[in-house]
């Protein structure tokens, strides 16, 4: 049995509506091997916000600039083992991703390389599968390096994208795949 001061610790980053940070934090909270102990914010007011208070995990809300100092620190002091951006927007800094090796991921809602880079995020994503006539969309979980979406694929999964389809309903069907796999390959990563 894992005593509670041996769970891996994680953080999760995210600048959004937080529906992936709430799924993570829900599968993590009484897990035997690890636990979500922080959830890091760079927007007032974002919705992962609250999920953070409702399941008494410590937040931190800071400042761009904030990210490769004092969070920098924040993270080394408090020994976190894993770093997950669920819909985090600022770019990682090259010290934040040195200091964390292969020990960063992020989800990707399409499949990589297609799709990715910056500026390409919520429904511009989905609208560019669409306009581009693609048969099938999906996920891409990958590990972060100091480029946009260009860190090494871990895991992919497959949606079909319909004639019928709208980047609305592209979006609830890619959702749906983050949400079933994102938590079980954050648990795969760090066994
Ligand atoms: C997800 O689509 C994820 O792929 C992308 O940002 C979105 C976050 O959504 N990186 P949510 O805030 O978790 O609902």
């Amino acid at each position: 049995m894992v005593q509670p001061a041996q769970l891996k610790k994680i953080a999760v980053f995210a600048s959004g509506t937080g529906t992936n940070a709430l799924e993570i934090i829900r599968h993590f909270s009484g897990h035997d091997s690890a636990r979500v102990r922080l959830v890091l914010c760079n927007r007032p007011g974002a919705g992962v916000i609250q999920h953070a208070l409702n399941h008494d995990i410590p937040l931190t809300l800071f400042k761009r600039r904030e990210l490769a100092t004092t969070i920098l620190d924040d993270l080394v002091r408090s020994q976190i083992d894993f770093i997950v951006l669920a819909g985090f927007l600022l770019k990682i800094p090259e010290s934040v991703v040195e200091a964390f090796p292969d020990k960063i991921i992020n989800i990707h809602p399409a499949l990589l390389p297609k799709y990715g880079g910056k500026g390409m995020y919520g429904q511009r994503v989905h609208e560019a599968v669409i306009a581009a006539g693609d048969k099938e969309s999906g996920i891409t979980i990958h590990l972060v390096n100091e480029f946009y979406d260009e860190g090494e694929p871990v895991f992919q999964a497959t949606c079909p994208v319909t004639p019928d389809d709208t980047p609305k309903s592209l979006a609830r069907k890619v959702q749906q795949l983050e949400h079933q796999h994102y938590p079980k390959i954050i648990e795969q990563l760090l066994s």
